[in-house]
This record gives structure tokens, sequence and C-alpha cells, in this order.
């Protein structure tokens, strides 16, 4: 059969090929393109070209299409008219200004020989033909990655993705390439599997699936699938978008570590063990802790064993150890573990040493030292009870204490290796001793039936009681480490003959000073300026008695009896007025603080107290 066809085909070719010589020999030569492309939907224009001498208009064209071997009418063309128009063409058909014929709505079974035949009346002059392309660009190819990932340990070789592109002509090929390079099948390891099928519109649709086993590298690789199609004679490419697939693989390595750094971990914070394994999907952990008697204890309780958190919270000296991850991989069962060595940095067991042991006198001397237990080398520091920092060294000299200075000392001992590590320990260095007044109001300047405070303020410890003999309001008030009293009293008779006392007392003794008032009218005397007028007649006063003195003592003179300097000096002697001032007792000489305090009290220097006291004894 097939030969049969074959030299039929032969024999009218030969019988074309005669035909076209007598045509040529008739002097027409028809001219058209090899080829023609059109998109389908799309509008194919073909030219027939000739030239005829003389009157044209008695040319005919006529129009045939090449089906299988034979020639089918297409149209007849007369003057600028379409006539005899074959049906499966109808509506189709149309004539350019140059008699080229346009074929519209262009459709896949037009892909064919076309056939432009010149002739007069039955005379064929000439004769040449075109080969119709058609084509159909493909749709940009769609992948879809494999939903279910791949896993690297997977026997058969797993799925990557699919890739589809539809209604092309002709069919494209599809390749596929992973990280921009193109994969080839390979024998067990990568196969690509495609197929083609024709839509009802003659189209095709090209599908393939990209099958590959898979490393773990892979978990990060793109793959994309490209469709290849000619345009025109030329090869064109289409490209998909890039995807990327979920890749299983077992871990290979587990790293444990301690969160912050272990250097700087002290009691008190919170750490967390961070377990991590590189396989996907995450595995199962769980944490262990070996004991003192070398057995593991497990922890993953307290563990989220899907995360691989550990979380200790406020940890101590205890916490300290080595801590164990152990991973399971669900899918092959295998185990992995890695140790961590927690340490716990801690400063214990401050104390403070006092030498000597309380209870301690006024100006006694202290030294305080301070001890800790720690692993790290520690520094030391001595605050006050403000906070203030006082010294540094494990070791306080505290000297000629007072009530003044005593005080709650801390001893702060920090490790400079461990930034926060640091503890302390309060001491009270409390001095004792019995109540000491460091300020009265004596003397006081009154008037009768006024209403005044007489004010006393001692310091002490243990804290004192104040009393008075006089009846009385009294307001005790603290001021840092004073107390002090306020006796609202009115001045009466009996209380500017007596004064008054304050008794200040406490469980190691009593102190006690007398409060003298004097009658405002004395102050005035001593007091109150002098105004000009007095002071003028004082001079005149002075200079009289200076000019009565010069006198005597030129009378005297005169006579040669001038008496002996003794019996002056015995005039100087103290005025019985003045001692009687002079009503306050301070017995201890070391208190500068309240000589000073009292100075302001009395107006009178305590060293010139003290004097006159011994010049008093000395005298009795
Ligand atoms: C057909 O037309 C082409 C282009 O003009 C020309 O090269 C060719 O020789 C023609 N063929 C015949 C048989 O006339
Ligand atoms: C061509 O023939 C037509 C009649 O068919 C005539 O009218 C016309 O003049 C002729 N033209 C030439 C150039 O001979
Ligand atoms: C498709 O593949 C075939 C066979 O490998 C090849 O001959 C053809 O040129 C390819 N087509 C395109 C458009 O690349
Ligand atoms: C693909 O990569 C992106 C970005 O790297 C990532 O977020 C996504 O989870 C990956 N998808 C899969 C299926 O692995
Ligand atoms: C240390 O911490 C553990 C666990 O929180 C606790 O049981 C233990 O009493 C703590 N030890 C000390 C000395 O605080
Ligand atoms: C302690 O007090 C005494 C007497 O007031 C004084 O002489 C001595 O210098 C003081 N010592 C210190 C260390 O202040
Ligand atoms: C000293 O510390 C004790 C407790 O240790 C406290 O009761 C007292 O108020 C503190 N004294 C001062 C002055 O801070
Ligand atoms: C106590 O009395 C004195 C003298 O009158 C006065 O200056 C002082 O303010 C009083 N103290 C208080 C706390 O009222
Ligand atoms: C006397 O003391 C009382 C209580 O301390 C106080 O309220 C009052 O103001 C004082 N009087 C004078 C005159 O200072
Ligand atoms: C104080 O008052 C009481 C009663 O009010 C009285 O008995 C007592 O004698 C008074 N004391 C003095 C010192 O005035």
């Amino acid at each position: 059969m097939a030969g049969g066809r074959r030299a039929a085909g032969l024999a009218l070719r030969w019988g074309c090929c005669l035909l076209l010589c007598c045509a040529a020999a008739s002097s027409l030569e028809v001219s058209m393109p090899a080829v023609v492309e059109a998109e389908i939907g799309g509008t194919a224009r073909i030219e027939c070209n000739f030239y005829t001498p003389g009157n044209g208009s008695y040319t005919s064209i006529s129009w045939f299409y090449m089906d299988r071997n034979n020639r089918v009418r297409l149209c007849r063309i007369a003057g600028s008219e379409i006539l005899e128009e074959n049906v499966d063409y109808k509506g189709r058909l149309s004539l350019g200004e140059d008699q080229a014929l346009s074929i519209s709505k262009v459709t896949v079974q037009d892909a064919r020989t076309f056939v432009c035949q010149v002739g007069e009346g039955s005379h064929i002059m000439g004769e040449n033909q075109t080969r119709l392309h058609v084509y159909k660009v493909p749709e940009a190819p769609e992948i879809v990655p494999s939903s279910g990932g791949a896993s690297v340990q997977s026997s058969e070789i797993p799925e990557i993705a699919r890739c589809v592109s539809r209604n092309s002509f002709p069919p494209p090929n599809i390749t596929w390439h992973k990280n921009g390079e193109q994969l080839q099948p390979e024998d067990n390891m990568v196969k690509m599997p495609f197929t083609l099928t024709r839509e009802s519109s003659g189209l095709y649709t090209v599908s393939s699936t990209l099958f590959a086993h898979v490393t773990r590298e892979d978990r990060n690789s793109l793959f994309h699938c490209s469709v290849h199609y000619w345009l025109r004679g030329q090869r064109r490419t289409a490209d998909s978008r890039r995807v990327n697939i979920t890749v299983f693989y077992p871990a290979e390595h587990v790293k444990l570590q301690v969160v912050p750094s272990s250097a700087l971990v002290k009691e008190g914070d919170d750490v967390q063990l961070v377990c991590e394994a590189d396989g996907n999907p995450a595995p199962v952990f769980s944490f262990f802790k070996r004991g003192l008697d070398d057995i593991w204890h497990d922890l993953s309780s307290l563990a989220d064993t899907n995360s691989g958190v550990l979380n200790l919270h406020d940890v101590n000296k205890s916490s300290s150890g080595l801590y164990r991850c152990q991973t399971l991989d669900l899918d092959d069962m295998r185990q992995l573990e890695k140790d961590v060595e927690l340490v716990v940095n801690y400063i214990e067991g401050v104390r403070v040493k006092m030498e000597p042991p309380s209870p301690l006198q006024e100006g006694d001397s202290v030294r305080l030292s301070c001890n800790a237990h720690s692993p790290l080398s520690l520094d030391y520091q001595w605050r006050d009870e403000k906070g203030r920092k006082v010294a540094e060294g494990n070791q306080l000299f505290l000297s000629n204490l007072t009530f003044e200075t005593s005080s709650n000392f801390s001893c702060k001992v920090m490790a400079p290796s461990v930034p926060g590590l640091e503890q302390s320990k309060q001491v009270a260095v409390a001095v004792q001793g019995k109540p000491r007044i460091v300020a009265i109001s004596s003397p006081l300047y009154v008037r009768q039936d006024e209403v005044v405070n007489l004010t006393c303020k001692a310091i002490a410890f243990p804290r004192p009681s104040v009393h008075w003999n006089v009846n009385g309001t009294a307001h005790e008030y603290v001021e840092n480490q004073h107390i002090a009293s306020n006796l609202t009293v009115r001045v009466n008779h009996d209380l500017l003959r007596a004064g008054a006392m304050c008794r200040v007392s406490n469980a190691l003794g009593v102190s006690e000073k007398h409060i003298q008032l004097l009658v405002e009218s004395i102050r005035k005397d001593q007091k109150i300026p002098q105004s000009k007028g007095v002071i003028i007649v004082a001079i005149i006063v002075c200079i009289l008695v200076v000019a009565v003195l010069g006198a005597v003592i030129y009378f005297l003179h005169k006579k040669g009896k001038i008496p002996c300097g003794r019996a002056g000096k015995q005039d100087i002697t103290r005025p019985e007025a003045h001692k009687d001032k002079i009503v306050v007792e301070v017995k201890s000489d070391k208190l500068s603080e309240e000589a000073g305090l009292l100075q302001g009290a009395n107006g009178e220097k305590r060293s010139a107290a003290d004097q006159s006291e011994k010049y008093i004894d000395l005298r009795n």
C-alpha cells in the first residue's frame, strides 16, 4: 500500500514538474513564500505575485489546498472578487489589493500546503505553493511542589513536583531544573515522565512529574520546570516559578548549651538548657541530670520536649552538675545525646566578726572582719546604713566610738568575675552607755507668769527616758539618735527660785542637769545696749573718777603713803552672783560636741566652768 502510494506521489510530482515546465514555458512566473506561519485563531496572509504583460484582466487565479496528495479547490478569483468558495472556508477568506489571500480564524487543520494557480481561460500559465504553519504559544508552565515533602531515607524515588503547560501547538517539550541547572534522567535516581494530551480544540497540554532522590542540602534547593517551543524558526522557553520542597532528614548532630553562657551563671538566675538537633522534623528531646549516685535522673517533666528547652528557675549551688539531652528520631528510632556541665557560682556563709564583741562603750574601738565562702575570688566592701561606701577589704576598724557613730554597717561581698553575684551581711555596732545630756535651755530668761518651754536634749543607748521635777506638759521627740523633751510650764515663784531639773536615765545610768530661770529685767541690765546718752554720762563719770583718783594719788604721793598691791588683788575675787550662774556640770571631758552645744545653751565656756569649779574647790 505504502509503496503504491509513494509511486503515485512520484508520478504526480513528475506530472507537476512537467506542468510547471510547461507553465514556465508559458512564461509566467508565480512568486510565493515557501512557508507562512500563523497563530491559531489569528489570520494567515499568503501572497501570490505574478506579472502579465498586456491586458491582465483576462487572467484568472485559482487557489487550492493539498489534502494528502489531492488538490481541493479553495476558491477562484475574478478581478477582486472571490468566487466558488470552499464550504470549509466560507466566510474566512478575504483578498488584499495585491491579490494576497488572507485566511482568518486559523485552526490546527489549516496547517497544510496552499497552491496559487494563475491561468487564462482554461490555459494554466503558472503556479507556486506555500506551506502554512500554525502554532499556539504554550501557557506559562504551572508547578506544584509535592505536598508531602521528600525524605532523604526514602527507598522509593520521591516525588518532587508536577509541571503542566496547557493549550499549545505543536506540543512543546518540558525540562526540569534544580538551582538553575537542568536535570537529566538517571536510573533509579531521577525520573521525569512526560504526558501529552490532545484537547478537543486540537491544542496540546503537556505535563511532567519530577521524581528524584534528595539529600539534606536539598532543603535549600529551588526547583523549576521549563517548556520549550518553536516560534518563527526560533526556539523559545517559558519558565515556571521556583519552588522549594520540604526535605525530611534524620538528626546527625545534637548541641546542648547553657543560656546565658555557663561561666556567668549565679545563684538565683533563671537558666535555660537549650538542646538543638539538625534533623527535620525535630526529634523528641529528653533531659537528664547526673546525680551524686552517678544515676541519670529524668528531668523531662520540667522541659518542653518538643522545642528542646529545659528551664531551670532560680538555680542554686545544688543545681550545678552534668546535664544530658537525648534525642529520639521517630522515623528510624535513632538516639543521639549530648552532655553539658552547669556551674552555678555562689557566695554563701557571709559572717561578720566583731572584736571586741558588744556591748561597746563610748570611746572604744572595734574591728569588724567579714568572711564568706565561694569557689570564686571575692572582693569586700563596707557600707554605712545610708549605703555609702566607707571602706574596702574584709576588715573595718572603727575607733573612738560614740553614740553618734552607733550604726548598722554592712559587709558587701562581690565576685568580680561574675557580674551581679553579691551577698551582704548587716551588723549593728551598738555603743551602749548611760545618757549624756547634750543641750539644755539654761539659763532661761523669763517673765513672771509667762508660759515657756524648758528644753533638754540627750543621747544614749539603750534609748533613755526623760523626767522633769516640775509639773508641766512634756513633749518628747526623737531627732537622729537624740531624744529631746520640751516641758511647757507657766513661770511662778517656786520655779524662779528653785529652777527645774532634767533627769535622763536608761538601764546603764542617770544624767541630770539643772535649768535656772532668770527674770528678764536682769538680762536687760546686762545685755541691752547702752544709749549714746548713757555712754556720754559714763565717759564724764570716768573722767571725773580719773580726775579724783589722780588728785588722791597726787595727794597720797605727796604724803608718801602708797598702799601695797596685795589688797588690790583680793578685790578682783569673783563675785558670788557670777559664780551662781554656773549651774551646769559636765563631767565627761572627751565630748567636744556636747561642749559646743552647751556653749549655746548657757553662754559659758565649759573649760571656764571647770576651772571655776576647781578654783572654788581650792578656796573651800
Ligand atoms: C516560487 O516562489 C519563490 C519565491 O518567489 C521562487 O523562489 C520559486 O522559484 C518559485 N517556484 C516556482 C516553481 O516557480
Ligand atoms: C483590455 O481589454 C478590454 C476589454 O476586455 C479593453 O476594454 C481594454 O481596453 C484592453 N486594455 C488594453 C491595455 O489592451
Ligand atoms: C523536543 O525534544 C525533541 C527530542 O529531544 C527535539 O527534537 C525537539 O527539537 C524538542 N523541541 C523543542 C521545542 O525543544
Ligand atoms: C521554602 O523556603 C522558605 C524561605 O526559605 C521557607 O519559609 C519555607 O518554609 C520553605 N518551604 C518549604 C516547603 O520548605
Ligand atoms: C536549691 O534548689 C532546689 C530546687 O529548686 C531546692 O530544692 C533546694 O532546696 C535549694 N537549695 C538551697 C540551699 O536553697
Ligand atoms: C580619739 O579621741 C582622742 C581624744 O579625743 C584623740 O586624742 C584621738 O586622736 C582620737 N583617735 C582617733 C583615731 O580619732
Ligand atoms: C539596724 O538594724 C536593725 C536590724 O538589724 C534595725 O532594726 C534597725 O532599725 C537598724 N538601725 C538603723 C539606724 O538603721
Ligand atoms: C521645743 O521648745 C523650743 C523652745 O521653745 C522650741 O524652739 C522648739 O521648737 C520646741 N520643739 C518642738 C519640737 O516643738
Ligand atoms: C513649746 O513646745 C511645744 C511642744 O514641743 C511646741 O508645740 C511649742 O510651739 C513650743 N513653744 C514655743 C514658744 O516654742
Ligand atoms: C504637781 O501636781 C500635782 C497634782 O496636780 C501636785 O500634787 C504636786 O504637788 C505638784 N508638784 C509640784 C512640784 O508642783
